[in-house]
Order: structure tokens, then sequence, then C-alpha cells
């Protein structure tokens, strides 16, 4: 098949850059390329991007099918990145509730979020805004340029040889921005964006312990430090993205004061004790405690070393966080403020929102709390009241404490009430931050961040009161559930002559 448009044969235009790098084109590089892939870009008509948010979620798995990105792709002749895209999820991630399958957004399932402390690779979220990569590491090598003293490339072995480098191992856990985004359509939808604006539940969360070379060694084993003017390190990636019709490297960046803190950006070819996976980035990414996801860059080829922010749209046009007032009529890219240090916030994992639960005066409650910045979580609390009053989760009943990772917890509430209770969850951390009490106070027109206290509504059946005791014994003997809740019972709910006795002891009307 002829792989020319408009007279450009794009498979030689946007032929991969270098051998052992497949999935890999440089563009940030090549103006007069970029130029190029617009004019075609421009030129292209795409499928409308689905409307999700004022309609239900379709129930399929994959949710939501990126047409449009595999378009950009196919028409530039890079139909292969999305197709080994595809097949490495499901090689590596074929458990995970498939958000969106290009680019590929996958969601960790409730069980597997709160299996322990540490998520198996196998079921760690994915974020990606491209394709996936395949990079030979042999063939691998990292450039630093910019505002350093030399410019540099180095090898994976390089990199990995501990003589040159020294090692660390942090345990880290990753938050999307987008975590509980549904919570906010569900109130008030906003943004769509061009790269879908992914409807995550509360599993777009996920903790690894990551080995690596924190990159302030790298930078001054390597470069012997910044030059006085760098302030920010910008971080590309070898993905190919796509903003209104222009072509970019995935490109991000975090400030050099971030970088300083010894540990706490790390360059990691190691995800809990194996190789990183293909689609987190082998082989080397970034990986930077307590910010957002976002920075974290996988697939790292280069580094720049700045005296501003990565001018990249994921860093200068995403990731904004609004005011409740600023939407589609007035948002600008300088009127949002970009999202760094992640803030306190938490989710109960189980029970389900909407379910029936039986128990015996107390109901068992089980989930996660994480903050960013190095802030530890210090305290969980829950309310079975929508928010006034509030039992605190046992310390035993936690995981253990990291500076950058989350603490699974777990808690017997003291539940007296039925029917339905609006059950609550809110975290302290060590800086005394917690969490808005609504999503309201929360809500941006790029729904980002959902830190309010995640809800869920219970429908609690106290079996220590003695009449439920009774019903519930009822609803055994004619084989029916309380658990199917809307259900009517199909026997009467009380024998005339009872009603008779009750009705005649306490008359419905006054004597006058
Ligand atoms: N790096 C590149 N090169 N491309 C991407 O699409 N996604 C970012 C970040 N790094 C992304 C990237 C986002 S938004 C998040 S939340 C994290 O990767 C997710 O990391 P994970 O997919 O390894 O869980």
């Amino acid at each position: 098949m002829s792989s020319e448009i408009d007279g450009i044969d794009v498979k030689k235009v946007f032929a991969e850059e270098k051998a052992g790098w497949t999935g890999y084109v440089e563009w940030e590089k090549y103006p007069e390329k970029k130029a190029i892939a617009s004019r075609i870009l421009n030129k292209t008509k795409f499928t409308p991007i689905p409307e999700f948010q004022f309609v239900p979620l379709p129930d399929t798995n994959p949710v939501l099918i990126g047409h449009r990105w595999k378009e950009y792709h196919e028409v530039l002749g890079l139909k292969g990145i999305v197709d080994f895209s595809w097949e490495t999820v499901q090689k590596e991630k074929p458990d995970l509730i498939h958000l969106l399958d290009f680019p590929y957004n996958g969601e960790t399932r409730r069980n597997q979020l709160m299996e322990g402390k540490i998520t198996s690779n196998k079921y760690h979220f994915i974020r990606n805004h491209g394709g996936v990569p395949d990079i030979d590491e042999d063939a691998f090598e990292l450039e630093i340029g910019g505002l350093v003293k030399p410019p540099v490339k180095i090898s994976m072995k390089d990199l990995k040889d501990p003589t040159k480098f020294p090692q660390a191992e942090v345990t880290v856990t990753l938050q999307c921005s987008g975590t509980r985004r549904i919570e906010q359509i569900q109130q008030y939808p906003g943004d769509g964006d061009e790269l879908i604006n992914a409807p995550w539940g509360e599993g777009a969360i996920g903790t690894a312990v990551y080995r690596g070379v924190p990159l302030k060694k790298v930078l001054k084993v390597a470069c012997g430090g910044v030059l006085p003017e760098c302030k920010h390190l910008e971080f590309i990636g070898a993905d190919t993205y796509f903003k209104k019709n222009n072509v970019f490297n995935y490109a991000v960046s975090v400030p050099w004061r971030k970088v300083r803190l010894n540990e706490e950006v790390l360059l990691a070819w190691e995800m809990n004790g194996e190789p990183l996976p293909k689609i987190h980035g082998y082989p080397l990414r970034v990986v930077v405690t307590g910010y957002i996801g976002a920075r974290s860059c996988k697939w790292l080829y280069r580094i720049n070393a700045l005296a501003e922010p990565s001018m990249g749209p994921v860093q200068r046009q995403e990731y904004l966080y609004f005011t409740p007032q600023i939407g589609k009529q007035n948002a600008k890219y300088s009127n949002g403020f970009p999202i760094g240090q992640m803030p306190v916030s938490s989710a109960i994992i189980f029970p389900l929102d909407k379910q029936v639960i039986v128990h015996d005066g107390k109901i068992t409650l089980k989930g996660w709390g994480y903050s960013g910045g190095g802030n530890w979580v210090q305290r969980v609390e829950v309310s079975n009241d929508g928010g006034s009053v509030w039992y605190a989760v046992d310390e035993e009943d936690m995981t253990e404490k990291h500076y950058h990772a989350w603490r699974l917890w777990k808690i017997d509430i003291p539940t007296d009430a039925e029917g339905w209770l609006e059950f609550c969850v809110r975290t302290w951390d060590s800086s005394n931050n917690t969490e808005p009490t609504f999503v309201r106070s929360a809500w941006n027109w790029d729904l980002h961040v959902t830190s309010s206290c995640h809800r869920i509504k219970l429908y609690s059946v106290n079996r220590s009161r003695p009449a439920t005791a009774k019903r519930l014994k009822e609803l055994e003997e004619h084989g029916e559930d309380i658990l199917n809740l809307s259900h009517p019972a199909e026997f009467s709910l009380e024998p005339l002559d009872e009603y008779l006795e009750e009705y005649r002891k306490y008359p419905r009307e006054p004597e006058d």
C-alpha cells in the first residue's frame, strides 16, 4: 500500500530515528518535520471525540475507544505504534479495567488495589498519552543537555554501574491527577479534552519500589552539576503526542529545587525488583516522588536543564488547576496553575457504593489514604453520618508509613442506625492538611485532583436489632434475600391479627 499523502511519503519522512528504538520518532529536534505533520493533520478529518460526560458510560471493557488518537498515528504512517501498544496491554496488563484503549488508560481493580502495600507490576494502573515505544536497552542512551556544564550521553550499562552512579531504592505511590474524576463528572461535567480526560474511579493510583539513580547524582557525576541559570529540568519521553494538530514528544519538567532534594527525583529502571515493564517506561523512566504522576516521564531519553519550565503542551497547557468559575468561556493556559505536589486524598474501596450491608452493629470499611510532597499519612478518619462524627482508624489497622507512599487502612465502624447511611473518609497528613468535605469545593474545569472526602452510600441492616433479626429469618424461610433490596418481599409483612392488635393499641386518628 502506498504511504504517500499529498505527495509526502510519510513512512520515509516520519521514519523511526534510531536502530533498536521501535516506535520512537524524534520531533523536537526537527521543526520542519513537525510542520509537515501539522499540514497533514490540518487537512485530515478525524472522528469526533466521544461524549461521555452527559451520558452514561458504556458498560464495556474497553470502556472508551480512542478512534481519533489512532487516526492521528495512522495518518502519519505510525499505525505500528497503535498495534504494538495494544499487544503490550494484552501481555503486561490483561486484568486492568481498560478505560481507554488508545492511548492506553488502565485502572486497577478493587481487589488488586487492596492486595497489599505494594501493587504488583501486573496490576499497577497505566496512564499513557501516546503509544508504547519498544526500545532495546543495549541501543539506548540518555542525553543530557541545556544548562549543564558539558552535555553528555550515558548508556544504560554505565547508568546501572554502581561504581559510577550511586543507586537508591524508594517506595513511591504514583497517582494520576485524574483519580476519582468520575465524582466530579457525575456532579458537574467539565472539559472533555482532545485527549480524553478519562473517567477514572479510585484506582488510578499504585505503589511500587523503584530502583535507580537520584537525578541529582546523575547531573553531578556526569555533568559536574548544572549552571547557575538552571531552574528547571525538562524530561522528554520517546512517545509521540498530539495537541491541536501539532505533534510533539512527551515533555514535562520539575523545578531544580525539587531535584536538589537528594532522592526525590529518581531515574529508575527497576520496579518491584523487576526490570521496568515496557508499558511503564522501559528501559528508563523518571519517578518524581510526591508529585502528580504526569511529571514521572516514561521512556525518558533526554533531559534538558532550562531557565524556565518546559513549554511542551503537557507542562504548559494541561494538568492545570482552575478555579470553579473558570471554564470553556474563559479558560486560558495562564489562568490555571500547573499541578505539582499532590494534595492529601483518600478512598473507600470496600464496600461498594449502594451495597446492602447486614451486620451486628459494626461495618467494616477498607481503603487507601495518600498525601504528596513528602507528607506522610498521619491519620485516617471515617464517618457514618456524612461527615459530622468521625472515627479514627487504629494505627495497627494501617500499613506502614512512608514519606512518599500511601497507607492502606481498615476500620470496623460502630453503626447502630439502619437504612441508607452516607459514609465518608478523610485523611490527615503530617502537615495537618485534610480534605474538603464535598466534591463541589474541589471541582475544577479540567476535573483534576478530586481531593474531597470520598463518599459512599450503604444500606445498613443491623442484625443485632430484634425486629431486623426476625425479618431476616422470615426472608430466609421464604427463600428470599435482603441483599436483593429493591425486590419486594413476596410474603405479607404482618399478619392481620398482629396488625389489628397494634392498630387498636395505638389508633391512627386522635379521639377528638
Ligand atoms: N510519560 C510519557 N512519556 N508518556 C506518558 O503518557 N504519562 C504520565 C506519566 N509519564 C506519561 C508519562 C502520567 S499522566 C502518569 S499519571 C504516569 O506516567 C503514570 O505512570 P504509569 O503509567 O507508569 O502508572
